[in-house]
């Protein structure tokens, strides 16, 4: 495919009713600067954009709750993460809003051009209402029981236990949440977008790229639970969705006698970024139009994998529609990133805030960076920890990069005054350092290849392996002890070192925009310039700034006080939140003995190659060693098994899974939100032990 003329990088417009977390930043903001330093640092056209979403029912419901108007409670949060933003070096050209004029105008004219299409059709529909408040109520205003688990606190638009998306009448004993009766049906008529008539098109497009007979994108380029979510929305078939709701605060729906109603939040949403596009291109003198309509833009939706819907299906067929607009390229959705063994949780402050994060780690975002990108969810859900946090910090950043930048420039200065000194064809026994140079150019491209293919984990790894090359250069050459003998070798190392240097500071900006900065001032490198990354980079001779220091290491107090602070201020786990599934149907006891359960050890445990699920298990059962393929590699990590006790179902029939045997069944069970934990048998008990 050609190289696009410009880019139009978005990032999912952030709820303004609550600070940002690492989650936010892992799934969305950082992949999506990361990327955009890149294309900026390659010379390349883009507009980056972004927004508070402010309106939808969650905030109108919160400011009710804290006795505000919805505006006052979406300028303190518009104002805080704009901030947070901005301390953690993310890079928007643009941070607008929905609630401003600019974004009204801009999403009533697109609604009001869709209308005169015929793209919506009206219908009426019963909605619930309360008749204590007088009004309609949105799905997030009732809640009830959970047809499908039972659980009592369930949304009408999603059950928070069991995830089921969910449509208010499939609550059992609905209640509203502002006057806490029982709300009663009532017709009213929304603006629906009957999504069943777009089907065909959007199966091609997404499923092979291709738009109207021609390659739009390359499909093999998408992530695949990205693929995969929007195929099982297309199989699923697709519905008319409401695309009005009855609500006082929003975008008004722009037509005649259809006051109290508003454009659906997703309708708005999405809309804003051509809003935050427009308000860029007014404030500095920019084509939008270009931006969103000409075909040689490359447009990318950074997202969190719950968006997918609404930027490949729902967003897509409202850009089509219109008809002026292009589609995305690519929509490299992350997954969930996960905190100390729990699902990131708002309600709960189960969370690390970045305003409070740079409140105690002042000036220390590149090492947040570091680590969320290190552990990002990019192809399944991770997990953050302090201690991992620690680890990384510790050996990575201060051992690797941070020493070898630190060594590098005191010993030019001890040795060479302060200038890169000569190579003068110097030629080394070592492999490493004999190849050193050659290797720049091809760190360069393998980084900009996975950064150009969304892997930034891997791209970012290699940076750091650019750096511990350089360490283990120097390790291994010695040059402070072989400068008296042989000032040539000592010359040569520091040289080849120094510009190994220079280099991270082009190839770590988009990773590390401070540090990065930090090293190119150093070297008086200027900008980062991605075709100046050269084992060229610095003329011999060239002035060598002092050593500033790049990161300290994090203590055991610093770390294990963020843990303590993350326990005390979490709500308390409510354990009547998890609802178990109910009974199964009775049976024998002769049923139950032709189960033959053992305690077993793991003896051997690794992942199943291409799959996000399985790991393979080698079993001692005390009768056999046996493999198991088992569904837990979401939550459990192979190396930290072997050795462990679990039982194992050993009499059930074998069967084939990705081409493996697989003979059992390891026993788990399944808490809240899906999570799996082994029915462990207490210490003690030989391997064969029979559970019954
Ligand atoms: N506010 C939504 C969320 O946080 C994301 C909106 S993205 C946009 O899940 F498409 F609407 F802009
Ligand atoms: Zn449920």
């Amino acid at each position: 495919m050609k190289k696009p003329k410009r880019y139009t990088i978005t990032a999912a417009l952030p709820y303004a009713n609550g600070p940002l977390h690492i989650g936010h930043m892992a799934g969305v903001y950082i992949p999506a600067d990361t990327y955009v330093r890149f294309l900026r640092s390659a010379g390349r056209e883009v507009a980056f954009v972004c927004g508070s979403d402010e309106h939808g029912a969650a905030i109108t419901l919160r400011a009710k709750k804290e006795g505000r108007s919805p505006q006052d409670l979406v300028d303190e949060y518009h104002n805080l993460n704009e901030r947070a933003f901005r301390d953690f070096g993310i890079g928007f050209d643009i941070f607008h809003r929905t609630s401003d004029a600019l974004h009204h105008a801009t999403a009533s004219d697109y609604f009001l051009r869709l209308h005169a299409k015929g793209v919506f059709e009206q219908q009426s529909s019963q909605q619930y209402f309360d008749e204590e408040a007088n009004q309609f109520l949105a799905d997030r205003y009732i809640s009830g029981t959970c047809p499908k688990c039972g659980y009592e606190n369930a949304y009408g638009d999603q059950c928070e236990n069991c995830g089921s998306t969910l449509s208010p009448q499939d609550l059992i004993d609905p209640k509203s949440t502002l006057s806490g009766t029982a709300p009663v049906l009532k017709a009213t008529s929304h603006w629906f977008l009957p999504m069943q008539r777009h089907e065909g098109w959007l199966r091609a497009w997404i499923e092979e790229g291709m738009l109207e007979g021609l390659q739009a994108h390359d499909p093999s380029q998408w992530k695949r639970q990205v693929l995969g979510q929007c195929k099982s929305w297309i199989d699923g078939g697709l519905q008319a969705r409401a695309m009005t709701r009855d609500l006082d605060w929003g975008v008004p729906v722009p037509l005649e006698g259809e006051e109290g109603k508003v454009l659906y939040v997703w309708l708005d949403a999405p809309i804003g970024y051509i809003s935050a596009t427009k308000a860029w291109a007014e404030a500095t003198g920019k084509d939008w139009k270009a931006h969103w309509c000409d075909g040689d833009t490359k447009l990318v939706h950074f997202l969190a994998k719950d968006n997918i819907v609404f930027h490949c299906i729902i967003f897509p067929i409202l850009l089509r529609e219109h008809g002026d607009f292009i589609l995305p390229d690519n929509v490299p959705a992350n997954e969930f990133l996960n905190l100390e063994g729990k699902k990131i949780s708002t309600s709960r402050n189960w969370a690390v805030w970045l305003h409070e994060y740079l409140e105690d780690f002042p000036g220390r975002s590149d090492e947040l960076r570091y680590v969320l990108t290190a552990t990002a969810p990019e192809f399944r859900d991770s997990e953050f920890t302090w201690s991992d946090f620690q680890t990384r910090v510790n050996n990575e950043l201060v051992a690797v990069l941070g020493n070898f930048v630190n060594r590098t420039l005191v010993l030019t200065h001890k040795f060479f005054e302060g200038k890169v000194p000569a190579l003068d064809n110097y030629s080394f026994d070592n492999e490493q350092a004999a190849r050193a140079m050659e290797r720049i150019a091809e760190f360069r491209d393998e980084i900009a290849a996975l950064i150009e293919a969304y892997r930034f984990k891997e791209a970012q790894a290699e940076v750091m392996r650019l750096a511990q090359l350089g360490n283990r250069i120097l390790t291994q050459e010695e040059p402070w002890k072989r400068f008296k003998t042989e000032p040539g070798h000592a010359a040569a190392v520091l040289h080849l070192c120094l510009q190994i240097t220079a280099n991270i500071g082009i190839l770590a900006d988009p990773f590390l925009p401070n540090t990065a900065a930090k090293i190119r001032e150093m070297l008086s490198l200027g900008e980062a310039d991605w075709s100046r990354i050269s084992p060229e980079l610095l003329g011999v001779g060239d002035p060598v700034g002092s050593a500033q220091l790049l990161f300290s290491k994090l203590e055991d107090e610093e770390v294990a006080a963020q843990v303590k602070k993350l326990q005390a201020s979490a709500e308390p786990q409510k354990t009547d939140n998890y609802t178990p599934m109910p009974q199964k149907d009775t049976i024998s006891f002769d049923d139950f003995v032709k189960m033959d359960i053992r305690v077993a050890t793991v003896v051997a445990a690794e992942r199943v190659p291409k799959t996000d699920k399985l790991l393979k298990l080698e079993l001692d059962t005390g009768i056999d060693r046996r493999t198991v393929v088992s569904g837990i590699a979401e939550h459990y990590k192979a190396e930290d098994l072997p050795g462990r006790q679990v039982c194992v179902l050993v009499n059930l029939a074998p069967r084939k899974l990705r081409g493996i045997e697989s003979r059992g069944m390891v026993l788990m069970a399944e808490g809240e939100g899906g999570k799996l934990r082994f029915v462990q048998p207490e210490a003690g008990l030989p391997n064969g032990a029979e559970v019954r």
